[in-house]
């Protein structure tokens, strides 16, 4: 099973990734949490990388593509693979339909889970009290919004003229969106 999770900043996908890999055992690729990792592991190009998402914009489509297929070579993806903020760009998710097509494999469901954006910049204002990530302040917060706008919304149309989209609303409780999440999703 490969799903891909879209959706916009603080829509829920890294809180909705985690428990859908708890309780469906499904393997996440996150590549926000990977290039984060990387600029705190001072690995190759972080410094590149941190000034891409400390102004909230998008690192290069070759650069998450190296990262993304790499990670796919690991066993625990071999049958399944959850995707949280990657495609973000048409670009990627024609280069993410050509990796797995190597792999005799295909995208099964790309789940949209959609929110006013007002609501999510006062979601993502408040995790920035709790939590330390240095694109969590209203100007990085802005500048990822518009990215999405423009760069992450036509994959919308890429997914749905391929019968693969499914939208649900990103507003309630965690428990509510994770039921209309997982009610998108058969595990084969
Ligand atoms: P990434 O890490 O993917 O960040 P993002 O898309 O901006 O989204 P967030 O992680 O902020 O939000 P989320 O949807 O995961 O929501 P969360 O569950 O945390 O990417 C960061 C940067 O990395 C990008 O800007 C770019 O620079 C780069 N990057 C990453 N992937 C890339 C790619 N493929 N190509 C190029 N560049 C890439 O929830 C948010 C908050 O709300 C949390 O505090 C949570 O507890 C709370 N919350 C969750 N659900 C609810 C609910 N139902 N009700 C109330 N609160 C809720
Ligand atoms: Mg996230």
């Amino acid at each position: 099973m490969y799903v891909v999770l879209i959706g916009r900043p603080g829509v829920g996908k890294g809180t909705q990734a985690q428990r859908l890999v708890d309780e469906l055992g499904l393997s996440r690729i996150s590549t926000g949490e990977m290039l984060r990792e990387t600029i705190r592991s001072g690995g190759e190009g972080n410094q590149k990388i941190a000034e891409c998402i400390d102004g909230g914009n998008l690192a290069t489509d070759d650069m998450i593509m190296e990262l993304v297929e790499n990670r796919l070579g690991e066993p625990e993806f071999e049958n399944s693979c959850l995707f949280d903020g990657i495609p973000r760009t048409v670009a990627q998710a024609e280069a993410l339909d050509e990796l797995l097509r190597r792999r005799n494999t295909k995208i099964d469901v790309a789940v949209e889970v959609s929110a006013d954006a007002d609501e999510l910049v006062a979601r993502i204002l408040e995790r920035a009290k709790i939590e330390n990530r240095a694109d969590d302040n209203l100007k990085a917060i802005r500048q990822r919004m518009d990215v999405y706008t423009r760069s992450t919304e036509p994959i919308l149309e890429y997914y749905r003229e391929r019968g693969v989209l499914r939208s649900v609303d990103g507003l309630g409780t965690r428990d509510e969106v994770f039921d209309r999440i997982r009610s998108c999703i058969v595990v084969r």
